[in-house]
């Protein structure tokens, strides 16, 4: 079943700030909210920026500069296993975070469309979903529709199911690789189904795959791989960033790589319209791009939370390690759910996380894909993550 999202409401994390305003941490207080990693920028980060300092008495061109286009695409290209080369001209974008990129895109594939897709053309987006996706369809001026992606769908939106009507008004869609907060992730014929329907229904498909670099077992698929082997990179955009896989949220540093037709188009709106990325900041890229060690070392981090998570909750939860991502995302219906468990945390044990319904909106009959759920993100020290965890399982006791 598929529903319209309201209007996005505040944050996430402003809805739970106002939820535990008038409570005191029964502990220590351990944040554990933010998809922020702690685990330490690299090392190059300074000496990269404080080579490049003078380019901050420059505007940045919003096409960044070809080194930066040179290692995104030399980067994606690697990983992906791409046949096709990635355009070096047109192909990639800066962008200020993939998160500002995520939401000028349906602005700019609206405006492209320019009521072809009849009078209320449609975004569609997974429910659970990272708050932008909606906010992004609502600004310009689109329906966004929600696809569920919950147990009953493997945690992912049911692509086959896919309502053809719903298809023709669809203007673009946002899927997510591992998925925020579910760490599901999509298998390449996923992403090939998709991109037959993109290109079959003409939508942009849009790729949110910035945990991509953040997994256990086996590298995700990506959708770039997915159009290469359909021939290329036609109505796919994939987004990536330094945010998760090198520990620089800070850094505001993403990347949108793919359809060179519609990233030529956007750079112009984006040049009238969006904000550069400092030169700097591009360097930095350029180097952490080059370099897998801190990002090896990044999955063994996370492997051990991981671990501990396992041996700690041991018995209380099914499906704990996702596959990718860094979050836990725990089914507590049966100490009453996402909300009244964020809450005891709080107050009995001074942790703070995520309810699940603050990740989602109610479907047609008003229940919510995420109320059962809460989201722990697994980003401080192992020591404290220990703790946290342990004092989670006096709870879940
Ligand atoms: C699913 C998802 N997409 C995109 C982003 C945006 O990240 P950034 O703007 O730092 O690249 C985040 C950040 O938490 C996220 O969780």
């Amino acid at each position: 079943m598929t529903k319209t999202a309201p209007p996005p409401a505040a944050s996430p994390f402003q809805r739970l700030g106002a939820m535990l305003a008038a409570i005191a941490p029964g502990k220590s207080a351990i944040d554990l909210t933010v998809g922020e990693p702690r685990h330490g920028v690299p090392d190059f980060v300074g000496p990269v920026l404080s080579a490049s300092l003078a380019d901050f008495g420059r505007y940045p061109p919003i096409k960044g500069i070809p080194a930066f286009r040179e290692a995104v695409a030399s980067w994606t290209e690697q990983r992906f296993g791409l046949g096709t080369p990635i355009d070096r001209e047109d192909g990639v974008l800066p962008l200020n975070g993939s998160r500002e990129g995520l939401f000028y895109a349906s602005l700019h594939a609206v405006r492209l469309e320019a009521g072809s897709k009849g009078e209320r053309p449609a975004v569609l987006l997974p429910n659970p979903f990272y708050a932008v996706y909606a906010a992004a369809a609502e600004a310009a001026g689109a329906e966004p529709v929600l696809l569920p992606a919950d147990r009953s769908t493997g945690f992912l939106p049911d692509v086959a199911g896919l309502d053809p009507s719903l298809l023709k008004r669809t203007v673009a869609v946002y899927f997510a690789s591992p998925a925020n907060p579910q760490g599901v992730v999509a298998s390449l014929a996923t992403w090939i189904r998709l991109v037959e329907l993109a290109r079959q229904y003409g939508f942009w498909l849009f790729a949110d795959e910035c945990y991509s670099e953040i997994w256990r077992g086996e590298a995700p698929a990506g959708v770039l791989t997915a159009a290469d082997r359909l021939g290329g990179f036609d109505r796919v955009v994939a987004f990536n960033s330094l945010s998760k896989r090198s520990n620089l949220p800070g850094a505001r540093c993403g990347f949108a790589v793919g359809d060179p037709a519609f990233l030529k188009s956007w750079a112009t709106f984006r040049n009238i319209a969006a904000p550069q990325v400092p030169v700097p900041v591009q360097k930095l890229a350029v180097a952490a791009l080059a370099d897998e060690a801190h990002v090896v070392e990044n999955r063994r981090l996370y492997d051990a939370k991981f671990a501990a998570a396992e041996r700690i909750l041991a018995g209380r939860f099914a499906d704990l390690t996702p596959a990718g991502g860094f979050f836990l995302w725990l089914d507590v219906a049966r100490w009453g759910g996402g909300e009244v468990v964020a809450e005891r945390l709080w107050r009995e044990a001074g942790v703070r996380t995520v309810p699940g319904a603050f990740l989602s909106a109610s479907d047609a009959t008003g229940s919510n894909p995420g109320s059962d759920f809460l989201r722990v993100a697994m980003v401080e020290s192992l020591e404290t993550t220990e703790q946290a965890l342990i004092r989670m399982a006096e709870v879940f006791s």
